[in-house]
């Protein structure tokens, strides 16, 4: 098995960076990705969670 090494990084107002190596499923326990760079959402308002879709944009989202 591969090792998987991730980072994180929060980006202010906006979404969780994760780059690096790693495996991201969905509810059916489907891959989703396992390379980043990858942006996920931290406001609650993307249509394609979990991953960012820029809805944060203009929200007031502060966080
Ligand atoms: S952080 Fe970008 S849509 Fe939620």
């Amino acid at each position: 098995m591969k090792e998987k090494s991730a980072q994180f990084r929060v980006i202010e107002n906006k979404s969780l960076e994760v780059s690096g190596s790693f495996e991201i499923f969905n509810a059916k326990g489907e891959l989703l990705k396992s390379e980043g760079p990858i942006y996920l959402c931290r406001c609650g308002l993307s249509e394609n969670k979990p991953f960012c879709d820029g809805k944060h944009k203009n929200s007031g989202f502060t966080g």
